[in-house]
């Protein structure tokens, strides 16, 4: 017969395992939830497209996972032909660029460039992209403009887009700030 004290030790071992299995289930149910900045890492990058480069922005959600470009808040005043105000995005790569003036940006770099008017309705977004062996004449720059309404303008070598980007040559074709590696030029 059964002492009274095994019972006990039987029912209580058997509320602990219930217990336990549970929280297992629980943590399970946890890990299968991906934090965002692992979520970002998961997409592969971009082909050259314009709407395979939107589909990219959309899919890493830009506007709430990547930085700002250093010192220039959101709607900031911008030159001809871009817009009155601009809020510039940059992925990681292209941000530790900037911010350790590492003298040009990688392969991988995405700067995007909301284009504002005066009233701050959304005009177009103007993206350029660092693809290894793109077009080796101007640094490799893949360049992108999509309309507000979504129509994409300008995919590919953007032969206006170098036209005036090459006068930041010594920079990368970058025009917001200096990375370090030369003079910057004049529009
Ligand atoms: C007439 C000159 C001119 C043309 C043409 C031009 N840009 Fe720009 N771009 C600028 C200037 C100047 C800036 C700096 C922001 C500002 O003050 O407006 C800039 C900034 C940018 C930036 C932010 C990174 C940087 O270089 O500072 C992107 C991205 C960009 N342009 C994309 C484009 C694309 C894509 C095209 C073609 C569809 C284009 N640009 C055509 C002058 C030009």
């Amino acid at each position: 017969m059964l002492s009274r004290s095994l019972i006990v030790t039987l029912l209580c071992g058997g509320l602990v395992l219930v217990a336990w299995s549970c929280r297992g289930q629980e943590e399970g149910a946890e890990t299968g939830e991906m934090p965002a900045a692992e979520a970002m890492q998961e997409v592969a990058p971009p082909d050259t497209t314009g709407a395979a480069v939107w589909e990219y922005l959309e899919a890493v959600d830009y506007t709430a996972s990547w930085e700002l470009w250093p010192e220039k808040g959101e709607l900031y005043m911008g030159q001809e032909p871009h817009g009155a105000l601009l809020t510039t995005y940059l992925n990681p790569a292209a941000y530790e660029a900037v911010t350790g003036m590492a003298g040009s940006m990688p392969v991988g770099a995405i700067i995007v460039k909301e284009n504002y008017m005066p009233d701050s309705t959304l005009a177009a977004i103007t993206i350029m992209y660092k693809v290894a062996g793109y077009d080796p004449d101007n640094n490799d720059w893949y360049w992108v403009k999509r309309l507000a309404d979504g129509t994409i303008e300008v995919e590919g070598r953007g032969a206006g887009c170098i036209a005036c980007h090459t006068a930041q040559r010594d920079n990368d074709f970058v025009f917001t700030g200096p990375l370090g590696g030369g003079e910057m030029g004049e529009m």
